[in-house]
């Protein structure tokens, strides 16, 4: 394979801040141990992104030596399935996809649990890949790419609308870090792993903040070893729960999170999932029952607050892919009981923009409340 030659890949490689294990090296490079002393010494622990073309040319050879069977499940996602003969480096595997999707090349995915790897259904529309596509992201299926393209017809705002919901997050848990002194967070309907995760926006202020994640799709489960690249000082967990199953997520979420200090809870476009009101509240209110006085909630929501939205929601429900709008008041009813913050509860672009004058509205509405 000449673009797998110890010389191809040191050049494309000294960026790679990883060790290569042995088997790895052995199969990229069987044509002597001084080429492969060389490999070794080319990639060990330097820079951070994995190069162009690598990780693909890698995962052919593997492939081609039947270590992974590969699943093209659309133009933009394929999975890799580890064989019996490559049990013992999973978790290498995963390590380099982690990479592959820490450098936005998220659609590339290894694991070796059939169960979650069949799991994730193609044929019907997810929120979290709809939400990718709208996102401008690529771990989306042909399903997911039409509901998010009738969605957008509807309401032509709604790409803008994910966008601004992903900076607000930032916004959010800037200020948290920053300024509120919090280092713990529990992010529930995390998403894929995109640019701006919590934990990288968290560690980048405050390096030892512990962040655990909460999601229910397959697909963020296979990826979530993307959101698993703590700092050395921090620590971040993955949990798959479904949001209804609050006792499970705080249960798991005691692994890493010490309930005894504050903490920032976030749920970003998550409650919508609850079809019934009450219900989202309640669930809130078990999470928040729980943390410690000086925590804060972060929610937002998407709002019936144009005749656009309630249709594009509508049309989205049509093609099985189901989301409940609020109100105001709902979103509102949300922080009862906690102090909010200033602006209030306001559309996502209007809490605390760092550009003047404030942008337009969105059907997202959103707010940062303190519990004392
Ligand atoms: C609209 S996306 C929001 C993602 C992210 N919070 C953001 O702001 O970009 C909603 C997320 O909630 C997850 N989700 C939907 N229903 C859920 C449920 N019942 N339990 C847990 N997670 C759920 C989806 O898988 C998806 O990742």
């Amino acid at each position: 394979m000449s673009g797998l030659d110890s010389d191809g890949l040191r050049e494309k490689l000294p960026v790679l801040r990883r060790r290569w294990d042995p088997v790895v090296l052995t199969v990229l490079c069987k044509d002597g141990p001084q080429r492969r002393r060389n490999l070794s010494q080319t990639v060990v622990d330097e820079g951070e992104r994995i190069a162009d073309g690598v990780l693909s040319e890698v995962l052919n050879r593997l492939q081609q030596e039947g270590f992974v069977a590969k699943e093209t499940r659309s133009p933009n996602v394929v999975l890799y399935e580890a064989t019996e003969a490559a049990r013992d480096w999973v978790e290498w595997l995963r390590r380099v996809t982690d990479l592959s999707a820490r450098a936005g090349k998220g659609a590339i995915a290894v694991t070796d649990d059939s169960s979650t790897h069949s799991a994730v259904d193609t044929t019907k529309p997810s929120s979290a890949r709809v939400w990718n596509y709208l996102l401008g992201g690529k771990d989306n299926f042909e399903i997911d790419r039409k509901v998010g393209d009738e969605v957008r017809d509807a309401n032509p705002q709604i790409a803008t609308l994910a966008l601004e919901q992903r900076k607000f997050l930032v916004r959010a848990v800037t200020y948290l870090a920053a300024e509120a002194g919090i280092e713990q967070f529990l992010d529930v309907g995390t998403g894929l792993p995109t640019a701006n995760n919590t934990h990288e926006v968290a560690q980048r202020i405050a390096p030892k903040s512990r962040i655990v994640y909460v999601d229910n799709d397959p697909l963020v489960l296979v990826n979530a070893r993307a959101l698993l690249v703590s700092s050395p000082e921090g620590a971040t967990d993955y949990i798959e729960s479904d949001v209804e199953d609050p006792d499970k997520i705080l249960r798991q979420a005691a692994r890493t999170l010490d309930f005894s200090k504050p903490i920032g809870l976030t749920m970003l476009g998550i409650l919508g999932n609850v079809a019934d009101y009450d219900e989202a509240r309640s669930i809130l209110k078990r999470l928040v029952d729980v943390l410690s006085a000086g925590s804060y909630v972060v929610v937002c929501d998407g709002t019936s607050t144009s005749q656009e939205n309630v249709d594009a929601v509508r049309i989205a429900s049509e093609q099985g892919h189901p989301y409940n709008l609020r109100t105001l008041d709902q979103i509102t009813g949300f922080f009862f009981g906690l102090d909010l913050l200033e602006p209030g509860v306001v559309p996502l672009t209007h809490w605390r923009p760092e550009v003047d004058p404030l942008p337009p509205a969105v059907d997202c509405y959103c707010g940062v409340a303190l519990k004392r």
